[in-house]
């Protein structure tokens, strides 16, 4: 049986206070099993990446509790104790270009990740972790290790700052936005890249856009978020063909933009869902 490792329970985050107060995520709950992907879906200001930081343990809930093979892990705060957990649960963010020193080597910003997370391997073994991580991602290592990040392109540039996530042996995968600044055949490259991880590493990917195209191509779940709520989840094709939500109706409704599209979705197969949405 797959069961869940990690699960959320009525997580919460206010910012400010009074009149100024933001309910930025409220009451959202969820599980996660190992080596699924689910997509995060939800309009700007939803709470994504609002959620995504407490997961990451970048940002304290208001309430609610993360817990981890059942262990609470919402209280954690200082860095030692949340070291082990950074290994289990690592980010992938939006903005390539803005995730690591443009003038370092690919190797040195590999190398340096070690640092961070004290790992006490050899300088052979660190290699070969780097060699394999940049292998499970498509990059050439020789090809890549000696070259500057900014003369990568944005597609491998991505890559690497998948191959850092996977440095240390990750069990889930959180990636905010990671493709919004590609082009679309470069996005669903590295769409493959997590699918095919995903399945070859048992790693769960929590996914988050707000192109439910890329969520229809790449999740087996997609939860929507709306207004700091979770509105919905289920599996991909239920919630895609059977949208219970006003808002997730919505969301679909808005699709036939993306060319093909004519029916309400509940009326299509699954099939010409895929063939609509990719
Ligand atoms: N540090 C903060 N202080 C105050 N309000 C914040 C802060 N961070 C986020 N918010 C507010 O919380 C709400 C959710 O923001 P969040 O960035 O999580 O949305 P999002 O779904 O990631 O949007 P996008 O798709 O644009 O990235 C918004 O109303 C935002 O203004
Ligand atoms: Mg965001």
């Amino acid at each position: 049986m797959n069961e869940p490792f990690y699960s959320v329970k009525n997580l919460t985050k206010v910012f400010g206070g009074g009149q100024e107060q933001v309910v930025a995520v409220k009451d959202v709950s969820f599980d996660v099993t190992p080596g699924e992907i689910i997509a995060i879906v939800g309009e700007s200001g939803s709470g994504k990446s609002t959620l995504a930081r407490m997961l990451l343990k970048l940002s304290q809930p208001t309430a609610g509790t993360i817990m981890m093979d059942g262990e609470d892990v919402t209280k954690l705060k200082r860095p030692n104790q949340l070291k082990p957990y950074w290994r289990d649960v690592q980010g992938v963010f939006q903005n390539p270009a803005g995730s690591f020193n443009q003038f370092y080597s690919v190797r040195t910003v590999l190398e340096k990740t070690f640092n961070l997370h004290e790992h006490r391997l050899s300088k052979a073994e660190k290699l070969e972790r780097i060699h394999k991580a940049l292998n499970l991602v498509g990059l050439d290592p020789q090809q890549t290790l000696e070259r500057g990040s900014h003369e990568l392109s944005g597609g491998q540039r991505q890559r690497v700052i998948i191959a850092r996530a996977l440095l240390v042996d990750p069990r889930l995968l959180i990636a905010d936005e990671s493709t919004s600044a590609l082009d679309a055949s470069l996005r669903v490259t590295i769409l493959n890249v997590l699918k095919d991880l995903s399945q070859r590493l048992n790693l769960s990917v929590l996914f988050i856009t707000h192109d439910i195209g890329q969520a229809y191509y790449l999740a087996d779940r997609v939860f929507v978020m709306y207004r700091g709520e979770m509105v919905e989840q289920g599996p991909t094709e239920t919630v895609l063909q059977f949208p219970q939500h006003d808002y997730t109706k919505r969301l679909l409704a808005d699709v036939p933009r993306l060319e093909g599209w004519t029916a309400s979705p509940g009326d299509l197969s699954i099939e010409e869902l895929a063939k609509a949405l990719t």
